[in-house]
């Protein structure tokens, strides 16, 4: 039997790959993979929640519902857009199976066949692993400690005619944890006008800021219609109920809304009913303030336990929020090569050469803090560190 060409070019996630290998040890500590803290995840309420909503709308619940979104969670999202300064109306807001499904969508919707992606670089792995189905290529800009290099990107535009979509995380990046200032996102957003590009800004980690100034997002600067914002209930609430949305201008989001009928005809009905009950009887930035508080000192406690345990040869970045930790070791090093030796002692992380648009960067790691508890931070950063001090 013949499968498809485009399935040759899909590879595993790095992420799950690593997550197979850490999976296979007992007891190891993993800075791999990306989950939210099992500390904040509110199984108690969602029982409350769950109760209530099938008491009250049972059948609403379990029923097929309409394939933009159930309409009074597209009213609380309205809500909450226009709170964080993207104010906009239901039409323009489609409702997707988390973000994750949002950029896929994106690429159905602005790419055909050799047509050019343009993502930071690094970039997240999730985003270059739905983009593989839609045979383009993708084409990495680097980035300093202010986001994208402008110029890089400029003449990148200036040269490459197939350049369709440029995606971007501006805020608290996966996998880096770096934020852009707001002279990059102003000057994306110039040059996305001037080459008639649409700009995907996924925004999960946003809300999720320790300290520093809240920065405008590109949505925000848009008179030109031509950003998708993608946002997400996984980081602040339960990634488990897969519930996200697209912000957009009608006419894309009408788009956006026949891709989704394709897809699956709709988001989980049950489980965008417990998210608007949850914003509608609990507080969610109350929730969000004890996630800040929690990841806050697990950021601290994991870069200082670098700072003081790492070779100094290894440099790391101090993300004003979200999830993440990156590692630049010396040139020449594998990281893959030190996983395999830092499972042995019953660590985990992800190498960080996957997460790149073309290959090389193989000196790199992403370290996750939200997910384990500081006792096993201190422990596997230690552990880590004796490795690291040996192999290098
Ligand atoms: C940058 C980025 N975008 C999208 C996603 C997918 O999130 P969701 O759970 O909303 O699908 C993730 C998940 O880790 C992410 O890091």
């Amino acid at each position: 039997m013949k499968l498809s060409s485009r399935i040759d070019v899909m590879k595993p996630s790095a992420i799950r790959e690593a997550g197979k290998l850490i999976a296979a040890k007992k007891n190891c500590i993993s800075f791999a993979a990306g989950l939210p803290s099992p500390d904040f995840i509110p199984v108690e309420i969602i029982k409350e929640i769950t109760e209530k909503v099938l008491n009250e709308n049972g059948v609403q619940a379990l029923q097929y519902g309409p394939t933009k979104g159930h309409e009074p969670l597209l009213h609380k999202i309205k809500e909450r857009m226009h709170k964080k300064g993207m104010p906009c109306g239901i039409e323009n807001l489609q409702i997707t199976t988390g973000s994750q499904q949002a950029i896929s969508f994106s690429a159905m919707l602005f790419l055909d066949k050799g047509d050019t992606i343009i993502t930071e670089n690094p970039s997240y792995l999730g985003a270059l692993a739905s983009f593989a189905p839609f045979e383009c290529q993708v084409k990495g800009v680097n980035a300093d400690s202010e986001g994208m290099k402008m110029d890089e990107l400029e003449k990148l535009l200036s040269e490459d005619k197939k350049a369709k979509m440029i995606y971007v995380v501006p805020n608290f990046s996966n996998p880096t944890g770096k934020t852009w200032s707001l002279e990059r996102r102003q000057k994306l957003y110039e040059l996305a006008c001037k080459y008639d590009l649409p700009i995907i800004e996924d925004d999960p980690y946003g809300e999720i800021r320790f300290e520093g100034n809240h920065v405008p997002s590109i949505k925000s600067m848009d008179i030109e219609n031509r950003v998708v914002y993608l946002g997400s209930f996984s980081k602040i609430f339960c990634a488990g109920l897969r519930v996200g949305w697209v912000m957009a201008a009608p006419d894309l989001i009408d788009k956006y809304e026949m891709i989704k009928q394709g897809a699956d005809l709709q988001s989980n009905q049950l489980a965008q009913m417990q998210v608007e009950t949850y914003l509608n009887n609990y507080d969610i930035d109350a929730q969000v303030d004890k996630i800040i508080e929690g990841y806050k000192s697990k950021r601290d406690l994991m870069c200082h336990l670098i700072d003081e345990h790492f070779p100094k040869s290894i440099l790391r970045t101090k993300p004003e929020g979200g999830m993440f930790v990156w590692l630049d070791l010396p040139d020449g090093v594998d990281a893959t090569d030190l996983l395999h030796k830092a499972l042995d002692i019953d660590v985990g992380f992800v190498p960080g050469g996957p997460f790149f648009a073309e290959k090389g960067h193989e000196n790199t790691i992403r370290l996750n803090y939200s997910t384990m508890n500081p006792d096993q931070i201190e422990i596997g950063i230690k552990k880590l560190g004796v490795l690291f001090h040996d192999e290098l």
